[in-house]
């Protein structure tokens, strides 16, 4: 049997300089030191950056996913980080860092993770999506397009592996439930389910013909938590792309042109999710507006070669001044919904301490008779 390769993602805020805006490098610099020393013993190769306030360790190795020696020493990474943030007093020095003590993988515990393992193609290009201020949600709509609707994919039409369709993991975030439906022949099903933000996320996504993974998102620790709001995950994704995969350029397509997401201020606010580079993944206008980078990479034995900085291109341009018309748009609304999120998507509320104050000054109206 062919060996197989893991590629992790594995992200947490530990800190941010100043406010929520940014993971400094000197954070960076911690996790990049305590990777190094793994490589060889548990891992083969690896890449650190941030968007925004959230670190990303995009890893790869050859155990598995929910490996305790991957999740392990991605904890050891975030907790020596939030010891520096401590030191220089950084805004939310260990946020995500739930658990006082790690218990085998990180699932449930603060840091958002996506892992999928597979066999490595004679030439396998992979992206990975990192994102700010928003949540794993975010990724319903643009799977959708990358993987059921031939308008954005002209492969799923011209590609004889992908014209048997792809199948989506879709979680009840809130029932903490997960059902498989398959595109294209229960699209309209699936839409039903993953058009509403606030109940239902995809998590995985398969090519039909013969179960190859091709998507996973980081949306455990809303599964897992399901049935109380603990707050936004800014979301990390892995998607495969080419050779009976939708190409880069499909996977990229939807980002074109920004729909909205949950998230950015206090994360409580619907926003234009903005496609940038690596550099500009600093949010700061009312904390956003909320972003998405992708890296792609190349991987050659499990090396990962790049990344390819895919939003740092100028076709993505309009896309960004589109977001921020919406942003404008949308921002004159201020506490109004739709800019507001309904009730249980607050990530910050005063609405239940409010209701308790005027509980007595509430009077019946009394009903027509
Ligand atoms: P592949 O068949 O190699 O995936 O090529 C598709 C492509 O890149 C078209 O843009
Ligand atoms: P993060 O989830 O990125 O830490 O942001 C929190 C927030 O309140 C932004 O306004
Ligand atoms: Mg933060
Ligand atoms: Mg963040």
């Amino acid at each position: 049997m062919e060996e197989k390769i893991t590629i992790s993602v594995i992200k947490a805020d530990v800190g941010g300089l100043c406010g929520h805006t940014e993971a400094p490098e000197e954070l960076l610099d911690v996790c990049d030191c305590i990777l190094e020393e793994a490589v060889d013993e548990i891992l083969i190769d690896y890449y650190v950056t941030r968007c925004g306030d959230d670190i990303n360790l995009i890893m790869t190795h050859k155990l598995g996913v929910d490996n305790e020696k991957v999740h392990g020493l991605a904890w050891r990474a975030f907790e020596e980080a939030t010891k520096v943030a401590k030191e220089l007093k950084l805004y939310g020095a260990g946020q995500d860092l739930l658990a006082e003590a790690f218990s085998g993988n990180v699932r449930g515990m603060g840091p958002g993770c996506a892992e999928m393992e597979f066999v490595e193609r004679p030439s396998e290009p992979v992206i990975v999506f990192c994102c700010d201020k928003t949540d794993p949600s975010a990724f319903n709509l643009p799977l959708y397009k990358i993987f059921a609707d031939p308008f954005n994919t002209a492969g799923l039409v011209y590609d004889k592996s992908m014209i048997g369709g792809f199948k989506f993991d879709v979680l009840d975030i809130i029932d903490n439930k997960q059902v498989t439906l398959k595109a294209p022949e229960e699209s309209y099903q699936l839409l039903a389910l993953i058009g509403n933000l606030e109940k239902y996320c995809i998590k995985r996504v398969y090519r039909a013909k013969d179960n190859e993974i091709a998507a996973v998102v980081s949306s455990e620790k809303l599964n897992l938590i399901a049935g109380k709001y603990i707050g936004k995950d800014d979301p990390v994704a892995i998607v495969r792309a080419q050779s009976g995969m939708p190409a880069v350029g499909e996977i990229l397509e939807p980002f074109a042109n920004p729909h909205l997401v949950p998230g950015w201020m206090r994360g409580s606010h619907w926003g234009p999710l903005m496609p940038v580079s690596e550099d500009d993944a600093r949010p700061t206008r009312f904390d956003g507006p909320p972003r998405i980078m992708a890296l792609g990479f190349q991987l050659s034995n499990g090396r990962l070669i790049g990344p390819n900085d895919l939003f740092d291109d100028v076709a993505f341009k309009r896309a960004r001044e589109k977001a921020l018309k919406m942003a404008d748009m949308i921002r004159s609304m201020g506490p109004f919904q739709p800019h507001r999120l309904p009730e249980t998507m607050l990530e910050y509320t005063t609405v239940p301490e409010i209701m308790k104050e005027l509980k007595g000054r509430f009077v019946e109206v009394e009903k027509k008779k």
